[in-house]
């Protein structure tokens, strides 16, 4: 199999473990293994006598039973458990797809939910992202027109990284009404939910189309990337027997002592996706105090939920070149836009790190030094 570098992470190896000021990361505030087994009273002593063989390859069914009530119409034999978000978007594209299939994604997005139907040989379509007077928007009717008769999968990420937009009630049921309609499954990356801005939360495509699969995951809204638990939920059942089997040949069942804490964490989830708001929710103030003093330099649209944003630099100098001078001379790490291969001068913020205010104001320093400002 032959697959391109995946930029963002090739990008990130390079600075996340060294640069001081994250200003650009997608997860919200962690916590130490310590917080999580506090969140339940005796979880310490459950844990530390916790059990470290294999575990079930479709996920410990407590877990599952606890990922299932997230959603209205789940059961745990809907849900496997994965490594992270990554494995189950790399096992679910090479269960589904054939060479030659036809693949729509929402763009711009995380690239692994393209690219690894490109390396199987598929034909991709980008249903683009618009910038409209309010802010960003897609065009439904726009992606009906990019179906083709051999298209067998439209591929969304609502939240949306790197943009914060996330699709209505309206627009998940009309693009539901379109996939019926053509007989396309919805793969839909999900790993922004739980932090709305407006409080509503949006239904899992799972839930409302018998061919839509949600992907969640710890690591985003949660922020307990570490634990490296994610999962697949669909009402496809033969889907997830594929699912399980093409599992056997990547991590073939999760690490016992991450599921204990995820249970534990998710027990717990409306607490900790409330602290995880709440960061976000400050942070964007002091963030629009900061672009209202330089509506020159920036176009700045908040998200809608998650904890990024994708902020336009009005300058001449090509924004990657900006970015790694700013994490070269003054530590501070900013994702350029064509890591996402979009082009225009924009560069990824994030707003679910504690340290926020701090690596801001050394942003803002390194704008007055070059006399951006
Ligand atoms: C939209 C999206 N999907 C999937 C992933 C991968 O998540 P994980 O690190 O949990 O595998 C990311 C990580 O940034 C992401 O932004």
């Amino acid at each position: 199999m032959k697959i391109k570098d995946f930029k963002l992470e090739v990008f990130f190896g390079k600075h996340e473990f060294t640069a001081p000021y994250l200003l650009t990361q997608s997860d919200c505030a962690s916590m130490s293994i310590h917080e999580v087994l506090d969140l339940e009273q005796d979880a310490k002593e459950e844990f530390l006598n916790s059990w470290l063989g294999y575990t079930e390859v479709s996920g410990n069914p407590e877990l599952r039973k606890i990922i299932s009530d997230l959603y209205t119409t789940m059961t745990p034999e809907n849900i496997v458990v994965h490594a992270g978000a990554q494995e189950p978007i790399f096992n679910f594209m090479n269960v589904l797809l054939e060479k030659d299939d036809h693949v729509i994604s929402q763009f711009p997005i995380y690239q692994s939910l393209f690219e690894v139907a490109n390396s199987i040989g598929c034909e991709v379509s980008k249903w683009s992202i618009e910038q409209g007077e309010e802010g960003w928007l897609f065009d439904i009717n726009k992606l009906e027109k990019l179906i083709q008769p051999n298209t067998k999968l439209i591929v969304l990420n609502s939240p949306n990284n790197p943009t914060g937009y996330t699709l209505t009630k309206e627009e998940i049921e009309a693009i539901v009404v379109i996939a019926r309609k053509h007989d396309i499954y919805v793969f839909c990356d999900e790993v922004y939910k739980g932090v709305e801005l407006d409080g509503s939360k949006r239904p899992w495509f799972a839930d409302c189309y018998e061919k839509g699969i949600s992907l969640g995951v710890m690591s985003k809204s949660y922020g307990l990337a570490g634990l490296r638990i994610g999962w697949l939920a669909t009402q496809d059942n033969e889907l997830i027997e594929k699912l399980i089997k093409m599992k056997h040949y990547t991590s073939i069942c999760s690490s016992g002592p991450s599921e204990f804490l995820a249970m534990i964490a998710l027990k717990h989830s409306d607490q900790i996706l409330e602290r995880n708001l709440k960061i976000i929710k400050e942070n964007l103030k002091i963030a629009e105090v900061f672009f209202n003093r330089y509506p020159n330099l920036f176009e700045f649209n908040g998200p809608m939920a998650g904890p990024v944003a994708f902020i336009k630099m009005n300058m001449d100098m090509p924004i990657d070149e900006f970015c790694d001078k700013l994490v070269e001379e003054k530590g501070v790490l900013l994702l350029p836009a064509n890591i996402y291969a979009f082009s225009g001068n924009y560069f990824r913020m994030g707003f679910g790190r504690e340290n926020f205010a701090e690596s801001l104001e050394k942003f803002e320093e390194y704008l007055v030094e070059k006399k951006y400002v």
